[in-house]
C-alpha cells in the first residue's frame, strides 16, 4: 500500500480537498489503486488551538512512509501573520526539497478564456517556476521598527545548484515532450547579480539541447507577451517569486483560479501537489468554491505516481463536466462545490 499524505488546510481548501479525494476514490471503485489516503489536521485551526504549525519529525514521517502529499490551502484571518502557511506550505516545499513547482497553464474550452480570438492551441504551455530558493528563503531583517528611521531588508538568494537544476529539468522536459522552445524570464537589466546567474545559467544549460530553441525575457515583457501571444510559449522556467506571479495570470488564461493545478516535485523524493489557488476566505464555507483545480491535482498525483488509468479517468469526467456545463457558478454552471464533485464522480463511476 502507498501512503498518500492529505492535509486539507484552510478555507475552501477543505471544501475543494475532499472533492479532489472522492474523485480518487471514484477512480478506485473502477480500476483498484494500492493507496492508502491518510487525513492530516495541519493548518490555521490546527494552530490555533495547540501552537503546532508542523513539527520536525512529520518531514522524516512523509520522507519515509509516504509517496505523495495531497494540500488544499493555508491561510485564515485569524493569523494575520500567515506563520503557520509558512511552515507548512514553505516549510514542506523546502524540507523535502521540492525544487521543481509544475504548473501547466492549459485552456480546456476556448469558452473560458478571457482573451479574445485565442483557442485551446493558443493557450498551452507549462511553467516551471524555482520553489526552493528566492525571496522565499526569509533571510532579512527589520531594525529600527516602527521608528520613521525603519530599515526592513528581505534577501533573494540565487545558487549555481538551485537555478541549473529548475533550467535542467525545464529542459529535460522540453526534450522528452518534444516542445521546441523553452523561455527563461529574469529581471537581469536590474538585478545584476542574482539574475545575471539566471541568466548565464540558462544559456549554458541550453547548450547542452540543440534542437530547443533557448529565449530569454525580462520578467515584464513575458507578462506582456503572456496576455498578447501566449502561443508563443511551450515551457517557460523562472525564479519564485515571478512564477508565483505569473502562474496566477496563467490561471486566469485558462479561465481562473478554480481551474490551475499544480505539482510541488523533488524528482527524487516524495512530491506534493496542491491547486495554485489559495484558502479564498472571501467564498470560504459556502459551497461555491470551484473544485476542479483540487480534482485535476489529484489527476497529476495519480498521474506522477504512474496510476495512469485512474488519472485518465478523472481528466476525462473532468471534459465531460465543462462541456455539459456541470460547473460552479463563477465558470456560468449552477452547481455547489460538492454537486460538481458529485457529478464528476459520477461520470468516473460510469467511464467505460
Ligand atoms: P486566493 O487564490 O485564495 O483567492 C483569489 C481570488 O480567487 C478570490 O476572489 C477567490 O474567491 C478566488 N478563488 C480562488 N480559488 C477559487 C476556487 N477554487 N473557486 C472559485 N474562486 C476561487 O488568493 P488570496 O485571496 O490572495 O489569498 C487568500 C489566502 O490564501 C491568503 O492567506 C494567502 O496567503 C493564501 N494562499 C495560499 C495558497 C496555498 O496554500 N497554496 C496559495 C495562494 C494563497
Ligand atoms: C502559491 C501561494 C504561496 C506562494 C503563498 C501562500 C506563500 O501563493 O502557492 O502560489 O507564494 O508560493
Ligand atoms: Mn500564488
Amino acid at each position: 500500500m502507498k501512503k498518500i499524505a492529505v492535509i486539507p488546510g484552510d478555507g475552501i481548501g477543505t471544501e475543494v480537498t475532499n472533492e479532489a479525494k472522492k474523485a480518487i476514490l471514484a477512480t478506485n471503485a473502477k480500476k483498484p489503486l494500492d493507496i492508502e489516503l491518510v487525513d492530516m489536521e495541519y493548518g490555521a485551526e490546527k494552530f490555533l488551538k495547540t501552537g503546532v504549525t508542523m513539527p520536525e519529525e512529520q518531514y522524516d514521517d512523509f520522507r519515509k512512509n509516504y509517496s505523495a502529499i495531497l494540500m488544499g490551502a493555508f491561510g485564515d484571518p485569524r493569523v494575520p501573520g500567515n506563520e503557520h502557511a509558512k511552515d507548512i506550505l514553505l516549510g514542506t516545499r523546502f524540507k523535502l526539497d521540492l525544487y521543481v513547482n509544475f504548473r501547466p497553464v492549459k485552456l480546456l474550452d476556448e469558452k473560458f478564456c478571457p482573451l479574445k480570438n485565442k483557442t485551446v492551441n493558443d493557450i498551452d504551455f507549462t511553467v516551471f517556476r524555482e520553489n526552493t530558493e528566492g525571496v522565499y528563503v526569509g533571510i532579512g531583517g527589520i531594525f529600527k521598527k516602527g521608528t520613521p528611521d525603519e530599515v526592513a531588508v528581505q534577501e533573494e538568494i540565487n545558487t549555481r545548484k538551485g537555478v541549473e537544476r529548475i533550467i535542467r529539468y525545464a529542459f529535460e522536459f522540453a526534450k522528452k515532450n518534444n516542445l521546441k522552445k523553452v523561455a527563461m524570464a529574469d529581471k537581469s537589466n536590474a538585478m545584476q547579480f542574482g539574475h545575471n546567474l539566471w541568466n548565464r545559467c540558462f544559456f549554458e544549460v541550453a547548450k547542452e539541447f540543440s534542437g530547443i530553441q533557448a529565449k530569454h525575457f525580462y520578467i515584464d515583457a513575458l507578462a506582456m507577451m503572456m496576455i498578447r501571444n501566449p502561443e508563443e510559449f511551450e515551457v517557460i522556467v523562472t525564479n519564485n517569486l515571478f512564477g508565483d506571479i505569473i502562474t496566477d495570470m496563467g490561471a486566469q488564461l485558462q479561465g481562473g483560479m478554480g481551474l490551475a493545478a499544480s505539482g510541488n516535485i523533488n524528482p527524487a523524493g516524495v512530491s506534493m501537489f496542491e491547486p495554485v489557488h489559495g484558502s479564498a476566505p472571501d467564498i470560504a464555507g459556502r459551497n461555491i468554491a470551484n473544485p476542479v483545480a483540487a480534482i485535476l491535482t489529484a489527476e497529476m498525483l495519480l498521474r506522477h505516481l504512474g496510476y495512469l488509468q485512474n488519472a485518465d479517468m478523472i481528466e476525462r469526467a473532468v471534459r465531460v463536466a465543462i462541456q455539459k456545463n456541470k460547473l460552479t457558478r463563477e465558470l456560468g454552471g449552477d452547481l455547489g462545490t460538492k454537486e460538481c464533485g458529485d457529478f464528476i464522480c459520477s461520470v468516473i463511476k460510469s467511464d467505460n
